[in-house]
Protein backbone atom coordinates (compact mmCIF):
# COMPACT_ATOMS: atom_id res chain seq x y z
CA UNK A 1 0.00 0.00 0.00
CA UNK A 2 1.22 3.69 -0.84
CA UNK A 3 2.10 5.85 1.90
CA UNK A 4 0.26 8.74 3.18
CA UNK A 5 2.89 12.02 2.46
CA UNK A 6 2.06 15.50 4.03
CA UNK A 7 4.77 17.77 2.42
CA UNK A 8 5.12 21.31 2.57
CA UNK A 9 6.71 23.82 0.28
CA UNK A 10 7.80 26.61 1.44
CA UNK A 11 9.40 27.85 -1.68
CA UNK A 12 11.49 31.02 -1.17
CA UNK A 13 9.94 31.89 2.20
CA UNK A 14 11.27 31.90 5.94
CA UNK A 15 14.59 32.88 7.08
CA UNK A 16 16.62 30.53 8.96
CA UNK A 17 15.14 31.90 12.16
CA UNK A 18 11.33 31.87 11.18
CA UNK A 19 12.26 28.53 10.19
CA UNK A 20 13.86 27.14 13.42
CA UNK A 21 10.45 28.83 15.43
CA UNK A 22 8.22 26.99 13.11
CA UNK A 23 9.88 23.72 13.25
CA UNK A 24 9.99 23.78 16.88
CA UNK A 25 6.59 24.50 17.39
CA UNK A 26 5.81 21.77 15.18
CA UNK A 27 8.06 19.38 16.40
CA UNK A 28 6.40 19.66 20.07
CA UNK A 29 3.05 19.15 18.82
CA UNK A 30 4.03 15.96 16.86
CA UNK A 31 5.68 14.53 19.92
CA UNK A 32 2.95 15.31 22.42
CA UNK A 33 -0.05 13.85 19.30
CA UNK A 34 1.91 11.68 17.01
CA UNK A 35 0.36 11.12 12.80
CA UNK A 36 0.11 8.80 10.43
CA UNK A 37 1.27 10.20 7.83
CA UNK A 38 4.71 11.33 6.80
CA UNK A 39 5.58 15.06 7.41
CA UNK A 40 7.97 16.85 4.91
CA UNK A 41 9.08 20.08 5.57
CA UNK A 42 11.02 21.95 2.17
CA UNK A 43 12.58 25.05 3.15
CA UNK A 44 15.00 26.81 1.01
CA UNK A 45 18.82 25.78 0.58
CA UNK A 46 19.41 27.88 3.53
CA UNK A 47 17.48 26.58 6.59
CA UNK A 48 18.11 22.85 5.73
CA UNK A 49 21.28 22.31 7.85
CA UNK A 50 19.10 23.98 10.64
CA UNK A 51 16.41 22.12 10.31
CA UNK A 52 18.46 18.89 9.67
CA UNK A 53 19.43 19.49 13.54
CA UNK A 54 16.21 20.13 14.67
CA UNK A 55 14.45 17.03 13.07
CA UNK A 56 16.99 14.57 14.05
CA UNK A 57 14.84 11.89 15.48
CA UNK A 58 11.79 13.54 15.45
CA UNK A 59 10.11 11.76 12.68
CA UNK A 60 9.66 14.82 10.34
CA UNK A 61 11.44 14.73 7.22
CA UNK A 62 13.24 17.14 5.04
CA UNK A 63 13.18 17.53 1.35
CA UNK A 64 15.50 20.29 -0.53
CA UNK A 65 13.20 21.74 -3.74
CA UNK A 66 16.15 21.53 -5.98
CA UNK A 67 19.50 20.14 -6.85
CA UNK A 68 21.87 20.37 -9.54
CA UNK A 69 21.94 17.02 -11.70
CA UNK A 70 25.77 16.96 -11.21
CA UNK A 71 27.90 15.81 -8.19
CA UNK A 72 29.58 18.26 -8.04
CA UNK A 73 32.09 20.16 -9.87
CA UNK A 74 31.85 24.16 -11.40
CA UNK A 75 28.34 25.16 -11.01
CA UNK A 76 28.16 28.83 -9.04
CA UNK A 77 25.53 28.85 -6.88
CA UNK A 78 23.81 25.51 -7.42
CA UNK A 79 23.28 22.34 -5.14
CA UNK A 80 24.34 18.81 -5.34
CA UNK A 81 22.42 16.24 -3.89
CA UNK A 82 25.34 14.65 -1.59
CA UNK A 83 25.49 18.13 -0.57
CA UNK A 84 21.22 17.76 0.53
CA UNK A 85 21.68 14.11 1.86
CA UNK A 86 24.68 15.56 3.63
CA UNK A 87 23.00 18.48 5.03
CA UNK A 88 20.22 15.72 5.92
CA UNK A 89 17.38 15.43 3.61
CA UNK A 90 15.89 12.39 2.76
CA UNK A 91 13.85 13.74 -0.44
CA UNK A 92 13.94 16.54 -3.01
CA UNK A 93 10.99 18.40 -5.27
CA UNK A 94 11.94 17.76 -8.91
CA UNK A 95 10.24 18.74 -11.51
CA UNK A 96 8.03 21.62 -9.84
CA UNK A 97 5.95 23.69 -12.24
CA UNK A 98 7.46 26.98 -11.30
CA UNK A 99 11.16 25.21 -11.92
CA UNK A 100 9.49 24.48 -15.12
CA UNK A 101 7.74 27.33 -16.51
CA UNK A 102 9.71 29.91 -14.58
CA UNK A 103 13.73 28.18 -15.04
CA UNK A 104 12.81 26.44 -17.88
CA UNK A 105 13.23 23.27 -16.84
CA UNK A 106 12.38 20.27 -19.39
CA UNK A 107 11.78 16.65 -19.26
CA UNK A 108 15.20 15.71 -19.97
CA UNK A 109 17.11 17.77 -17.30
CA UNK A 110 14.72 16.79 -14.37
CA UNK A 111 15.14 13.06 -15.69
CA UNK A 112 18.57 13.70 -15.00
CA UNK A 113 17.74 15.52 -12.00
CA UNK A 114 15.84 12.32 -11.28
CA UNK A 115 18.79 10.17 -11.69
CA UNK A 116 20.97 11.65 -9.55
CA UNK A 117 19.26 11.91 -6.76
CA UNK A 118 18.25 8.36 -6.35
CA UNK A 119 22.01 7.64 -7.24
CA UNK A 120 22.51 9.44 -4.04
CA UNK A 121 19.83 8.12 -1.88
CA UNK A 122 17.74 11.33 -1.81
CA UNK A 123 13.83 10.30 -2.55
CA UNK A 124 12.00 12.30 -5.45
CA UNK A 125 8.61 14.06 -4.84
CA UNK A 126 8.59 14.35 -8.39
CA UNK A 127 5.75 17.34 -9.54
CA UNK A 128 3.80 16.64 -13.15
CA UNK A 129 0.68 18.54 -14.16
CA UNK A 130 -1.10 19.91 -17.21
CA UNK A 131 -1.93 24.22 -17.68
CA UNK A 132 -5.59 25.08 -18.00
CA UNK A 133 -4.37 25.82 -21.98
CA UNK A 134 -3.37 22.36 -22.04
CA UNK A 135 -6.36 20.45 -20.08
CA UNK A 136 -9.00 22.73 -22.47
CA UNK A 137 -7.01 21.91 -25.56
CA UNK A 138 -7.74 18.18 -24.74
CA UNK A 139 -4.17 17.37 -24.02
CA UNK A 140 -3.74 16.80 -20.74
CA UNK A 141 -3.19 13.16 -20.60
CA UNK A 142 -0.60 13.29 -23.83
CA UNK A 143 1.11 16.11 -21.62
CA UNK A 144 1.53 13.76 -18.24
CA UNK A 145 2.22 10.86 -20.51
CA UNK A 146 5.35 12.76 -21.43
CA UNK A 147 5.75 14.67 -18.23
CA UNK A 148 5.78 11.03 -16.63
CA UNK A 149 7.57 8.64 -19.15
CA UNK A 150 10.46 11.55 -19.86
CA UNK A 151 11.01 12.23 -16.39
CA UNK A 152 11.40 8.37 -15.61
CA UNK A 153 13.54 7.25 -18.63
CA UNK A 154 15.71 4.72 -17.18
CA UNK A 155 14.08 4.78 -13.58
CA UNK A 156 14.27 1.13 -12.69
CA UNK A 157 11.55 -1.11 -11.02
CA UNK A 158 13.30 -1.18 -7.73
CA UNK A 159 14.63 2.47 -7.77
CA UNK A 160 10.64 3.69 -8.62
CA UNK A 161 10.08 2.52 -5.24
CA UNK A 162 11.88 5.96 -3.92
CA UNK A 163 9.88 8.00 -6.05
CA UNK A 164 6.63 9.82 -4.69
CA UNK A 165 4.37 11.50 -7.50
CA UNK A 166 2.72 14.68 -7.29
CA UNK A 167 0.13 16.00 -9.30
CA UNK A 168 0.08 19.27 -9.31
CA UNK A 169 -2.63 21.13 -12.27
CA UNK A 170 -0.47 24.53 -12.99
CA UNK A 171 -3.73 26.52 -12.75
CA UNK A 172 -4.18 25.09 -9.33
CA UNK A 173 -1.10 26.27 -7.66
CA UNK A 174 -0.75 29.77 -5.63
CA UNK A 175 -4.63 30.59 -7.45
CA UNK A 176 -6.72 29.44 -4.54
CA UNK A 177 -8.30 27.56 -7.27
CA UNK A 178 -8.05 23.46 -6.02
CA UNK A 179 -8.80 21.10 -8.71
CA UNK A 180 -12.46 19.12 -8.12
CA UNK A 181 -11.88 15.91 -6.15
CA UNK A 182 -13.09 13.75 -9.15
CA UNK A 183 -10.78 16.04 -11.63
CA UNK A 184 -7.81 14.71 -9.26
CA UNK A 185 -8.86 11.32 -9.22
CA UNK A 186 -9.20 11.19 -13.08
CA UNK A 187 -5.63 12.34 -13.51
CA UNK A 188 -4.19 9.92 -10.40
CA UNK A 189 -5.82 6.93 -11.85
CA UNK A 190 -4.06 7.82 -15.02
CA UNK A 191 -1.24 8.01 -13.92
CA UNK A 192 -1.31 5.01 -11.34
CA UNK A 193 -2.35 2.61 -14.67
CA UNK A 194 0.27 4.48 -16.97
CA UNK A 195 2.87 3.43 -14.07
CA UNK A 196 1.59 -0.24 -13.95
CA UNK A 197 2.03 -0.15 -17.94
CA UNK A 198 5.66 0.91 -17.21
CA UNK A 199 6.31 -0.93 -13.66
CA UNK A 200 3.95 -3.49 -13.22
CA UNK A 201 0.48 -3.02 -11.19
CA UNK A 202 2.37 -4.91 -7.75
CA UNK A 203 4.99 -1.83 -8.34
CA UNK A 204 2.55 0.62 -9.38
CA UNK A 205 0.17 0.33 -6.37
CA UNK A 206 2.47 0.85 -3.87
CA UNK A 207 3.80 4.24 -5.13
CA UNK A 208 2.22 7.47 -3.65
CA UNK A 209 0.47 10.19 -5.51
CA UNK A 210 -0.18 12.98 -3.97
CA UNK A 211 -2.11 16.43 -4.74
CA UNK A 212 -0.87 19.71 -4.94
CA UNK A 213 -2.74 22.81 -5.75
CA UNK A 214 -4.40 25.15 -3.02
CA UNK A 215 -4.67 22.57 -0.53
CA UNK A 216 -5.85 24.45 2.61
CA UNK A 217 -7.41 23.36 6.65
CA UNK A 218 -10.74 23.64 4.52
CA UNK A 219 -10.45 21.40 1.72
CA UNK A 220 -7.96 18.39 2.86
CA UNK A 221 -10.54 16.62 4.56
CA UNK A 222 -12.79 15.91 0.86
CA UNK A 223 -9.24 15.48 -0.29
CA UNK A 224 -7.83 12.81 1.83
CA UNK A 225 -11.45 11.46 1.70
CA UNK A 226 -10.40 9.72 -1.77
CA UNK A 227 -8.94 6.73 -2.54
CA UNK A 228 -6.55 7.85 -5.41
CA UNK A 229 -5.03 10.40 -3.13
CA UNK A 230 -2.26 9.46 -0.95
CA UNK A 231 -1.08 12.66 0.62
CA UNK A 232 -0.68 16.32 -0.30
CA UNK A 233 2.09 19.10 -1.29
CA UNK A 234 1.14 21.91 0.24
CA UNK A 235 2.49 25.70 -0.65
CA UNK A 236 1.10 29.26 0.50
CA UNK A 237 -1.32 26.99 3.88
CA UNK A 238 2.20 25.44 4.98
CA UNK A 239 3.43 28.76 6.08
CA UNK A 240 1.39 29.20 8.65
CA UNK A 241 1.75 26.71 12.03
CA UNK A 242 -1.57 26.67 12.59
CA UNK A 243 -2.66 26.50 9.18
CA UNK A 244 -0.54 23.61 8.24
CA UNK A 245 -1.54 21.99 11.65
CA UNK A 246 -4.78 21.81 10.96
CA UNK A 247 -3.87 19.76 7.70
CA UNK A 248 -1.67 17.80 8.70
CA UNK A 249 -4.58 16.57 11.50
CA UNK A 250 -6.81 16.16 8.70
CA UNK A 251 -8.98 13.54 10.24
P1 LIG B 1 -0.06 26.15 -3.27
O1 LIG B 1 1.33 25.56 -3.86
O2 LIG B 1 -0.50 25.20 -2.17
O3 LIG B 1 0.28 27.50 -2.77
O4 LIG B 1 -1.03 26.15 -4.40
C1 LIG B 1 1.50 24.18 -4.08
C2 LIG B 1 2.85 23.92 -4.70
O5 LIG B 1 3.34 24.75 -5.47
O6 LIG B 1 3.46 22.86 -4.45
Amino acid sequence: MADTIVAANWKMHKTTGQAIEFACGLKDVLFKKPVSATVVIAPPFTSIEALGVEFKDSGIFLAAQNMHEASHGAYTGEISGKMLTAAGCRYCILGHSERRRIFGEGNALINAKIIAALTCGLMPIFCIGETLAERESGAMFTVLTGQLKEGLNKVTVDDIQKIIVAYEPVWAIGTGKTAATGQIQEAHLFIRNLLSEMYGTTAAAAISIIYGGSVTPANIGSLMAEKEINGVLVGSASLDLGSFLEIIYFQ
